[in-house]
């Protein structure tokens, strides 16, 4: 069996364990990044590990818990929150790194929310400033779309002139304004990591239009779109580049910002998923 088919096997075995569970299937996913985990409600017992639903082995990093929960807003809603994610510089193929993405728009999510730490590339930015995404480029060499995947997960050739909802980044634009907090919006570069990026290459990415570096979220973004899933992502600057600030690029370094402008995150994220127009456009 094609490595593709057995794939499609294994998320239908996916959605068949979940509707076991007895747990409501999910209108919005969210999935945190890099220390990036905050609390989005009590899930009331029901939280699992991500591994329980992947059908390869994970490996664990720090700042990243991989955890799953199904949380309903007051609202009523059904959101699965993927604390933590997979990258592809821990190995993972690019299937394998969107696994839980398809999985949620197999189970009927028709939104995601994401986050993700990420160097500014800007003079102007700080650390901790929460940028929403606005366009990506996709740099990893990776594309979760290579192969011959089954035509109802959607378009051989997906558009991808939108592929970060504009009607979503109002509503956070809206939401933060509300909160009182400053959300800039930019474009997201993603590169395979897991080096941090040399001067020469943050110089490349700046003349070419790219706000803020990464090493996730690209990936999952092509999956969803692919999968018809709205999407809206918020990357919290953890460090200057090298380059545009002083000194180096440290995880610890990574981590300690993304701690710090939590609360924040918490607060748009919470309001964020409260509001019915997420999911219903007007
Ligand atoms: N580069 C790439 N990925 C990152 C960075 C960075 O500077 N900061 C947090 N994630």
């Amino acid at each position: 069996m094609s490595p593709v088919n057995s794939m499609r096997l294994e998320l239908d075995r996916a959605a068949q364990d979940w509707d076991e569970t007895g747990w409501p299937r999910p209108e919005v996913v969210v999935v945190s990044g890099s220390g990036l985990a905050v609390e989005l409600g009590d899930p009331e017992g029901r939280e699992t590990p991500l591994g329980q639903w992947l059908p390869f082995e994970t490996h664990r990093i720090e700042g990243h818990p991989l955890k799953v929960q199904l949380l309903t807003t007051e609202q009523g809603r059904p959101v699965l929150y993927l604390k933590g994610r997979l990258h592809s510089y821990q190995g993972y193929d690019a299937h394998q790194t969107v696994f839980t993405i398809r999985l949620a728009a197999t189970l009927g999510a028709r939104t995601l929310v994401m986050t993700n730490a990420a160097g500014g590339l800007r003079g102007d930015q700080r650390p901790g400033d929460l940028i929403l995404i606005r366009d990506q480029m996709n740099l990893t060499g990776l594309n979760p779309l290579r192969g011959e995947l089954p035509s109802e997960w959607g378009p051989r050739f997906p558009d991808m002139t939108e592929p970060y909802s504009g009607r979503l980044r109002a509503l956070a634009l809206e939401t933060a304004e509300r909160l009182g907090m400053v959300l800039g919006q930019g474009n997201y570069a993603a590169l395979a990591g897991p080096s941090y990026e040399t001067p020469a290459e943050v110089t490349m990415l700046r003349r070419n239009g790219a706000d803020m570096v990464g090493m996730s979220t690209a990936l999952e973004i092509i999956a969803a779109r692919h999968m018809g899933v709205e999407c809206l992502a918020l990357s919290v600057i953890t460090n200057l580049a090298p380059g545009i600030g002083s000194g180096g690029v440290s995880h610890e370094e990574v981590l300690q910002e993304g701690k710090e402008a939590s609360d924040r995150l918490q607060r748009l994220l919470t309001e964020l998923l409260a509001q019915q127009r997420l999911t219903q456009p007007d």
